[in-house]
């Protein structure tokens, strides 16, 4: 799809990845930025600066776990500009531990991290069928994919956010809705600060989210939230399902699905080089 003069929505857009996206995509030509945080003076800043540069934006105060919050930003989008093009769900939070965490952490992330691209889906899939055409970016991780060490519920909610996407792209796909899944490692953003804000002290510690809130950040290097937005208008524009802001993920999965007993020995190694135990 191409950018020029597209209406587009992006969640999480008050920070990180979701701010630079938002920013590229005024850049590239499209009609309407819409800055959708739950963080609203968050929102209405990077709403500014678009605005500043010259281009068209607005800000929308939005809880992405709450339906009514996103059908309430799908209309007051569209009211401002018109029918969705690009709605990228880009908010997302992260929670340390395994089974050990609390329900409430759970329920927490699962609604940001999954539910909110399934509101996504249901408020504009009959809009976009309608019209034979869409975009839906779900910023999942490399963690759908593979795994997050120290995260099970990172991991899984991820995951999850991987499979929702393909499910949407396998089953509306012929009728024009285009999907991508972008699955960055680690990003310098403010991720581990927002997590705690969202979900208090069982959020990341802070040692970890000094490496962008990923324990693989040392292994293939941290990117800037601008560089990870090229890498996704790019991939928009040649309507890849798969967006890989780090290439060595696409050998990673490989090795994965080749031999999973290999695969899994590996990721054990790391754990225990990483934590100093098994
Ligand atoms: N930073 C990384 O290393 C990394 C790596 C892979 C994937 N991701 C994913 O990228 C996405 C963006 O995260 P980021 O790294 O830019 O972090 P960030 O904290 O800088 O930005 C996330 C934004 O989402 C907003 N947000 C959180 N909960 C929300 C809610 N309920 N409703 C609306 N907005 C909410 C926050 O206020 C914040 O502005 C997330 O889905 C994250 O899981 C990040």
């Amino acid at each position: 799809m191409q950018i020029l003069n597209r209406v587009a929505v992006v969640t999480g857009g008050a920070s990180g990845i979701g701010r630079s996206i938002a920013l590229a995509l005024a850049e590239g030509g499209a009609a309407g930025v819409v800055v959708a945080d739950i963080d609203g003076p968050g929102a209405a800043k990077v709403a500014a600066e678009i605005e500043a540069a010259g281009y068209s934006a607005l800000a929308v105060p939005t809880d992405v776990s709450s339906e009514d919050s996103v059908q309430a930003l799908v209309a007051a989008a569209e009211s401002a500009y018109g029918p969705i093009d690009l709605y990228v769900s880009n908010a997302g939070i992260i929670v340390a531990g395994g089974v050990e965490v609390p329900d409430e952490a759970w329920s927490r992330i699962w609604a940001i991290n999954v539910q909110s691209h399934v509101y996504a889906a249901r408020a504009l899939l009959p809009g976009m069928l309608a019209r034979g055409g869409g975009y839906l970016v779900i910023t999942a991780s490399a963690a759908g994919l593979l795994t997050q060490l120290g995260s099970a519920p990172y991991a899984v909610t991820k995951h999850a956010a991987v499979a929702l996407a393909e499910w949407l792209s396998v089953t509306y796909g012929e009728r024009g809705l285009v999907v991508s899944a972008l699955c960055p490692q680690a990003v310098t953003s403010n991720l581990a600060a927002t997590s705690r804000r969202e979900l208090g002290e069982e959020a990341l510690p802070a040692d970890i989210a000094a490496t962008g809130g990923s324990a693989q950040a040392a292994v293939d290097g941290v990117l800037e939230p601008d560089e990870v937005a090229r890498v996704v208008l790019a991939a928009v524009q040649a309507e890849q399902f798969l967006i890989l802001p780090h290439p060595d993920v696409a050998t990673y999965e490989r090795r994965r699905a080749d031999d999973r007993e290999r695969w899994l020995r590996g990721m054990r190694r790391m754990q225990v080089r990483l934590s100093g135990s098994a």
